[in-house]
């Protein structure tokens, strides 16, 4: 790997510039957030090609879906500073069951990016090489994050891979099993906070000032940085064609604004010369910045989150500004879907062989509805993001699936049966 020019963090509300290698957790002037700046160096066509020649490498940085794009993430990391599984890689699919449940008669029109492939099984795993590997840069003596679950089995996962201790904040009684399990396993400091995610990063943000943490939630520039990679990888696998559209599920916003920075570096350089349109898809029940986006965001919202979709139970988004500028940037949309619709996406996308955890249903939800009311149409094309796997939450699937209802059609109870082979014929038949 080359060594490159140091890039540098940029508040967002006061434009205080701050060194790369430090480890505040926002602007030491105003308390903002901090976004990472690059100065690109190449071309749009020299770095589409030097991208797909990394493609062929097997080991190391280069065979990472995330370092491979390194001049638009963190230039200035060596090779040997780099903690990569390696991640990202993940596939751009189509379904014709999906497509036709969203409204579409032929599968190419709806495709769908499936972060769940990650080494950890979501999104997160891209922020998170990158923050780690940062952390490590910048001589963090532990790390820590507020999580609904998969933030924190991914932190865990990279701390443990890094060998620094971990502490992760996580809500009591509402995290999915997987999600638990993944973390306690990888060995980090496991808090039960009696409250729901806002508590929970309150808390981290406080606690990691005061114990000298480095708090790694998407408030770090350095995570956004990695999730950035989603949609450079998805660009690459359409030949840099922009699709019309990208529609993903969001909760605390660090991904819709890691989307909307990708587009705008995308196009800085010169790698696209126009930019598809973004769909943000709350839950109906955590819906905030959909709400606020029903006004224009003329004030930002906080709710009580209640949704079955524990990863976007989030009722004070952290990221609210730059999402906010994500979605104006791209003439973009926010969405808001019942937990029925989900559960329904969900059970599709899943007996379409493909399956994902509810939250990621969201975004297959939210552009069924959005084609539905002619915001989307049918002539265009939309990449719709799965952001993590379907065992992240099994009792999602044995809930839905313990009865066939009038609100439960795709349903598909198991069947309890004596050993006899007449016993499978009956099965069989019903
Ligand atoms: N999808 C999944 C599966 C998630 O886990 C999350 C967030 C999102 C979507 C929303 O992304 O917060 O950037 O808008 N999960 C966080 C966590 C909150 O702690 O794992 P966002």
């Amino acid at each position: 790997m080359t060594s490159a020019v140091a890039s540098v963090q940029v508040c967002e509300i006061c434009r205080t510039e701050i060194d790369e290698l430090s480890p505040a957790s926002v602007c030491p002037s105003c308390g903002g957030l901090l976004e990472l700046r690059h100065s690109f160096l190449d071309g749009g066509e020299s770095l589409s090609a030097l991208f797909a020649d990394r493609r062929r490498a097997t080991r190391g940085p280069d065979a990472s879906g995330v370092w491979r794009y390194r001049e638009l993430v963190l230039p200035s990391a060596r090779a040997d500073e780099v903690v990569t599984h390696p991640e990202g890689n993940t596939p751009l699919l189509e379904s014709r069951a999906v497509a036709r449940w969203a409204g579409w008669d032929s599968s190419e029109q709806l495709l769908i990016k499936h972060e769940g492939h990650n080494p950890t099984g979501s999104f997160k795993d891209r922020g998170m090489t990158v923050a780690i590997t940062q952390a490590k840069r910048s001589a963090a003596r532990a790390v820590a994050c507020a999580s609904t679950g998969n933030t924190s089995a991914s932190l865990a996962a990279y701390a443990a891979r890094a060998e620094l201790p971990a502490v992760v904040f996580v809500p009591k009684g509402k995290v999915t099993g997987g999600k638990l399990a993944q973390t306690i396993a990888y060995g980090a400091r496991t808090l039960f906070v009696r409250g729901g995610f806002d508590e929970c990063l309150a808390l981290a943000r406080s606690a990691s000032a005061e114990l000298g943490i480095q708090l790694l939630n998407s408030v770090n520039p350095f995570r956004i940085e990695g999730q950035k990679t989603i949609v450079f990888e998805l660009l690459e696998q359409l030949g840099w064609n922009v699709p019309d559209w990208i529609a993903l599920p969001a909760g605390n916003l660090g991904n819709t604004s890691a989307f909307g920075k990708a587009l705008r570096d995308a196009r800085e350089a010169g790698l696209i010369d126009r930019v598809p349109r973004l769909c943000a898809v709350q839950a109906a029940g955590a819906a905030p910045f959909a709400r606020s986006f029903a006004h224009g965001f003329a004030e930002r919202i906080t709710v009580e989150p209640e949704t079955i979709a524990t990863a976007i139970r989030i009722g004070a988004p952290a990221s609210w500004n730059r999402a906010v500028r994500a979605i104006r940037d791209t003439n973009g949309v926010v969405a808001s879907v019942s937990d029925a619709e989900i559960l329904e996406a969900k059970a599709v996308i899943d007996a379409a062989g493909i399956g994902c955890e509810p939250a990621s249903a969201a975004s297959v939800a939210g552009v069924r509805k959005l084609l539905q009311s002619g915001t989307i149409s049918r002539g265009q094309r939309v990449v719709a993001v799965l952001t993590g796997h379907l065992l992240k939450d099994p009792d999602a699937v044995t809930d839905y699936h313990a009865a066939r209802t009038a609100d439960r059609p795709h349903a598909n109870p198991p069947i309890e049966i004596e050993p006899r082979v007449s016993e499978v014929e009956r099965a069989m038949r019903a």
